[in-house]
């Protein structure tokens, strides 16, 4: 196996998670902690325990790549004129810059995404005629199979740099955070939420698809998948928002998951679930609904709360038990937009993907 060109990686994960994140990092074979911050680590890796191009079976990590060291100075320009003296430079076609995350989205004004500093920054990059001249782009979402440069604002004085070449969507992404808008006010974050599950796991929702969500209020989600042309089914037994429960392509069922009759999901072909309960019971809620002989659900889109880190040992268990219930296709992130809770996405069939859902 080829190996790659530093002995370090780095991870990026959400500020709180970086406990739980090493553990699964240390999971696997050759690494070794090399440095933590909340949001930030670094490890040492075995020579020849990854490849030049590797990705990592993680659920906490949002991002991750080759780790090449760090600028140390007092003013911006400075610093980058540190990192566009490195060799490593020259060879790649993007540049990602963004800042560790140090609150979780959702408190003190954070939201996922190119803060205003890191914006700053990458426009300072992007004034560099070196950079234009190759017409590197800084801050988009890079295309498959490219090398990216990562500068990791971990301190504003303080920056890490290192690279990843791009395989997955959400390696593509400016530290893997998804570009959304959130500057409109929703009905709940949650729509931002099921935003970034949608262009993480490919799912594509068609007008006119029937989609359920259980755990449905105050209904940013279905809000999202309203603008989207779905008709939706909102089971909660709390109140959604007024705009959301008049709308009329939305359905509401104000009681339980599991009060509801099977025979209501049988036009179902996506099922949402965003309960603030054990995981356990939000699994037991679907496997009763799609292995109902009436039911017939292409796809599945779970909110899981993290109500202590120790749920994360059970992953490979759901992953099972959702293959278990006829999924092809199971996925676990924690989102960008998650909050002490992830995602698993699951689908019956790996060429809905690509072929959209308009067929049955
Ligand atoms: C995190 S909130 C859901 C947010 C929502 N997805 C949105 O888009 O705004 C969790 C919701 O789960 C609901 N809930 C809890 N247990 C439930 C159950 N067994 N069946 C249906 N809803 C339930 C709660 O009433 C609460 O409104």
């Amino acid at each position: 196996m080829p190996e790659g060109p530093s002995s370090y990686v780095f991870v990026i994960c959400q500020a709180g998670a970086e406990a739980a994140a090493r553990k699964e990092v240390l999971a696997l074979d050759g690494f070794k902690l090399a440095f933590s911050l909340p949001g930030f680590l670094t490890f040492k890796v075995q020579p020849g325990a990854i490849p030049e191009k590797f990705s990592l079976p993680l659920t906490l990590a949002r991002t991750y790549g080759w780790c090449l060291g760090k600028v140390v100075g007092e003013n911006a320009n400075e610093l980058v004129e540190q990192i566009c003296q490195q060799p490593i430079v020259s060879d790649c076609q993007q540049f990602h810059v963004f800042e560790r995350e140090t609150s979780l989205p959702g408190s003190q004004g954070f939201e996922p995404g190119i803060s205003v500093l890191a914006r700053e920054i990458a426009n300072l990059f992007a004034a560099r005629t070196e950079l234009a001249k190759r017409k590197v782009a800084v801050n988009r979402v890079a295309k498959v199979d490219q090398k990216v440069l990562d500068v990791v604002i971990v301190k504003p004085n303080e920056w890490w740099y290192g690279y990843h070449w791009t395989g997955t969507r959400q390696s593509r992404w400016p530290g893997g955070v998804p570009i959304i808008d959130t500057s409109q006010e929703r009905a709940s974050r949650a729509y931002f939420k099921l935003k970034e599950a949608l262009l993480w796991s490919g799912i594509k929702i068609q007008p006119g698809d029937v989609c359920a969500e259980i755990g449905s209020a105050p209904g940013g989600a279905c809000e999202l998948l309203l603008e989207m042309g779905a008709k939706v089914i909102a089971i909660d037994p709390a109140e959604l928002e007024p705009e959301i429960e008049k709308h009329e392509n939305l359905t509401y069922l104000r009681r339980r998951g599991h009060e509801v009759k099977k025979k209501d999901f049988k036009d179902v072909r996506w099922l949402m679930a965003d309960l603030s309960i054990a995981p356990q019971y939000t699994l037991d809620t679907v496997r009763d609904i799609v292995q109902h002989e009436r039911v017939d659900i292409r796809g599945i889109i779970l909110t899981l709360k993290l109500s202590n880190w120790e749920v994360l040992d059970a992953i490979p268990d759901y992953m099972k038990q959702v293959k278990a219930m006829g999924f092809q296709v199971v996925k676990t992130r924690q989102l960008a937009f998650n909050r002490q809770e992830f995602c698993l996405t699951a689908i019956k069939d790996k060429f809905a993907l690509r072929a959209g859902s308009r067929k049955r």
